[in-house]
């Protein structure tokens, strides 16, 4: 079996791109609010059915470092002010570094069996101003609950979904439940522009910031005056060209995703497995896209790694706990984050690629019993 690899990006073909590319070189308009970036901005309004118009972004992390920026613009706070953010340790780091780059303090919270937030593991909340909630391998949280304790605590909330474009919380996305949210479309995720990402926000202060942010702060050409510093991270055309062509085949690319998902807990739920590993909690009410396939083991995961890799399968240890990374330990506030603590070192990511060549989910799921039966 040849090379499994943790990713495989579904990208239109070169003839698919070529004369929306060659048109797009003629013209010269390759960035700047050009036609396709602008059509798909509105494609993508209408696919999640969201308020504003979904501001895209050249990454994911971009994306939520300008959202931070304007909620916490909007909250009256300065550059060079700071507040602290309950966020789950449990992530990727470039949650973390968007909120520290915006000179925040992340406090570390635990996440439950879904490997999201779990509020209820928060302590003392004094000077926390906003939480960001991860959208963790496209799983979501209880949405109902995270409004509930925002509103309780007084916090504005913010979702980090770069892993979690087209997941639902009672068959809707997370924008419509009046979240601002961000997704990336890194050419990892289910749905990608090579490079890219989008910010959605049904508040109209956000996204005028936001708007402004991703173009230096410049409200105006002429001179370029700003009315805020904002980080340049703008979508290229060509990405917009890329993104336009996946969007015309969202629908088949759901519909493979969930037929592998159905595949995958048929293996993974299996009773038998109980002794040696565990799976994510999905909710009845989440549809989850399952970025990655996660699953806990009953033991330190390094021997099973290697296991996999040596049967030609790319697996991760991913996410991990980002409190423990060099930078960020003992730097911030922390939880209990015991949950975390106990699954950092059992975790793994196993591929569930969009299409699937003949066979490759089987030989996942033979590798996988060949090491716990063995
Ligand atoms: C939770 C989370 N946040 C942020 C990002 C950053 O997205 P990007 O790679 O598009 O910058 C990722 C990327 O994998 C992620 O998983």
């Amino acid at each position: 079996m040849k090379q499994i690899n943790i990713v495989k990006p579904f990208l239109p073909s070169i003839d698919e791109v070529y004369a929306d590319f060659a048109k797009c070189l003629g013209t010269g308009m390759v960035t700047n609010g050009s036609a396709n970036v602008r059509l798909f901005e509105e494609k993508l309004q209408e696919f999640l059915h969201c308020r504003n118009k979904p501001l895209t972004f050249c990454n994911g992390e971009m994306a939520l470092f300008s959202l931070i920026q304007a909620v916490k613009t909007k909250l009256g706070y300065d550059a060079h002010q700071s507040f602290d953010v309950l966020v789950p340790s449990f992530t990727f780091s470039g949650t973390i570094n968007a909120i520290v780059m915006n000179n925040l303090r992340p406090v570390f919270c635990d996440v439950d069996a879904s490997l999201t937030l779990d509020t209820t593991r928060a302590g003392d909340l004094s000077g926390v101003r906003l939480m960001v909630v991860v959208g963790a391998y496209g799983n979501l949280p209880d949405l109902d609950a995270i409004a509930a304790f925002a509103q309780a605590h007084n916090l504005h909330v913010i979702f980090d979904s770069a892993p979690a474009f087209a997941s639902k919380f009672r068959s809707e996305y997370v924008c419509n439940h009046g979240f601002s949210e961000i997704y990336s479309f890194h050419a990892s995720k289910i749905f990608n522009t090579m490079e890219g990402g989008l910010a959605v926000t049904n508040d109209d202060e956000i996204q005028n910031y936001l708007t402004l942010i991703r173009d230096f702060g410049q409200y105006e050409k002429v001179r370029g005056n700003v009315s805020i510093p904002g980080l340049n991270s703008k979508m290229p055309e060509i990405a917009a060209i890329v993104g336009l062509k996946n969007l015309e085949k969202i629908d088949y690319i759901l519909q493979k995703r969930h037929e592998n998902i159905a595949k995958y807990k048929a293996f993974f739920n299996d009773p038998r497995w109980s002794q040696h590993f565990s799976t994510m909690l999905v909710r009845n009410n989440v549809q989850c896209n399952y970025l990655y396939f996660p699953i806990v083991l009953n033991e330190e995961a390094t021997a099973f790694v290697a296991h996999m890799q040596a049967h030609n399968i790319t697996v991760r240890r991913y996410y991990t706990a980002v409190h423990g990374l060099d930078y960020y330990k003992d730097k911030y506030r922390s939880f209990d984050l015991s949950y975390t603590e106990s699954i950092k070192d059992r975790i793994v990511a196993i591929p569930i690629h969009t299409i699937m060549d003949d066979g490759e989910a089987e030989h996942i799921f033979e590798t996988v019993a060949k090491y716990f039966t063995a």
